[in-house]
């Protein structure tokens, strides 16, 4: 665990990081893009950190992999790429650097590293878990084979490596129905998310049978919230993460991964959105889309928001958090989540 307070004092002795109004105004290229959601003051407080994290990219040669699910001034700020599971998995891969700060949870470093095993991956907090991965184990796998012989197992990103390396293919929300319908087998296993795995079903022509973990943040969302809110607010576009219960997508207008909503809201430009996932999504849109009003509750990642602009600067000034993923499990891991890219890209997703 981090001690904020020695964290603190040494960066201090290294960075000027007293708040300036002055810095911030001449980062005003920076601030434009999220200044809907940020207030001058807040923007004072960030600015010599954004400062600080940019110019020691540089000079470590590193990268910032951003989610989708980052507070705007880490995903406006400092990422040098953002985007959903897939799309950073496949970043991490094609990247050139010699270290990546992965600003999202460890399964997402995890991965990077399985994919690029020569680069420093620094996790600003290594505590940034997600309620799914913690829900399997490689034992969980094992069961799942021994319940249903012979049928492919297909597991969300959302894991961690030892269960990737006992899985035959990963899969994330982008295109877990495709890869599911390219399994040869009519019975499928999705692990570890129930509620993904109900809603590929009912897309899918195959038999999917799957292992009851949840998202702490999408299962608290029920239908009956949407169908209020819809009666509470008409006309307003409810867009949903497929690690909903399937009842709270069907009441949705439209379902996709992290990045299918940013997508599908840029090129709709609904009048009215409830984005019924993280709340940093609509945030870091925000600036993009003035002419949409965002509206609604949204629930918040504990594990995500536990990244901070102070966190991020940390670990790359000291180097500490390097995820390290041992050799053979890496290697066997490779192998699923290197077959979900082969094939996303086959497919043209
Ligand atoms: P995406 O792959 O859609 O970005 O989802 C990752 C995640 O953790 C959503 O909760
Ligand atoms: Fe995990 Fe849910 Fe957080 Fe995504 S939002 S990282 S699935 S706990």
């Amino acid at each position: 665990m981090l001690d904020l307070t020695h964290v603190r004092t040494t960066l201090s002795e290294h960075y000027d990081l007293t708040p300036s109004p002055e810095l911030a105004a001449s980062m005003q290229d920076i601030y434009a893009r999220m200044d809907r959601v940020v207030a001058p003051p807040d923007w004072a407080i960030y600015a010599p950190y954004v400062k600080a994290i940019n110019a020691l990219k540089k000079e470590s040669n590193a990268v910032i992999l951003g989610h989708n699910y980052m507070t705007p001034e880490i995903f406006h700020g400092v990422s040098d790429f953002v985007g959903d599971s897939l799309q950073l998995a496949m970043k991490a891969q094609d990247v050139e650097a010699d270290v990546i700060v992965q600003a999202g949870v460890h399964f997402m470093a995890e991965t990077s590293k399985i994919l690029s095993p020569s680069k420093t991956v620094l996790m600003p907090d290594m505590q940034a878990g997600c309620s799914l991965a913690e829900s399997i184990t490689a034992e969980g796998i094992e069961e799942m084979r021994a319940k249903y012989p012979g049928a492919p197992v297909v597991s969300y990103v959302n894991t961690t490596a030892e269960v990737k390396a006992a899985s035959d293919i990963c899969c994330t929300s982008s295109n877990a129905v495709q890869i599911v319908n390219a399994m040869e087998s009519d019975t499928v296993i999705m692990t570890p998310d129930q509620y993904l795995a109900q809603n590929v079903a009912n897309e899918s022509f195959k038999n999917v049978v799957y292992w009851p973990g949840s998202c702490i943040v999408h299962e608290q969302y029920t239908a009956k919230d949407l169908r209020d809110f819809r009666e509470w607010n008409p006309g307003t576009r409810l867009i949903a993460h497929p690690e909903c219960p399937p009842d709270v997508v069907a009441e949705a207008d439209f379902s996709g991964s992290t990045s299918g909503i940013l997508k599908y809201v840029h090129e709709e430009k609904p009048e009215k959105a409830m984005l019924i996932t993280e709340c940093s999504m609509a945030s870091n849109i925000a600036d993009e889309l003035p002419e949409v009003d965002f509206v609604g509750p949204c629930n918040m990642c504990p594990y995500m928001k536990k990244i901070t602009l102070e966190k991020v600067l940390w670990v790359l000034h000291t180097m500490e958090n390097q995820v390290e993923v041992d050799a053979q499990v890496a290697d066997k891991a490779r192998l699923s989540v290197q077959r979900m890219i082969d094939l996303s890209r086959k497919l043209g997703l």
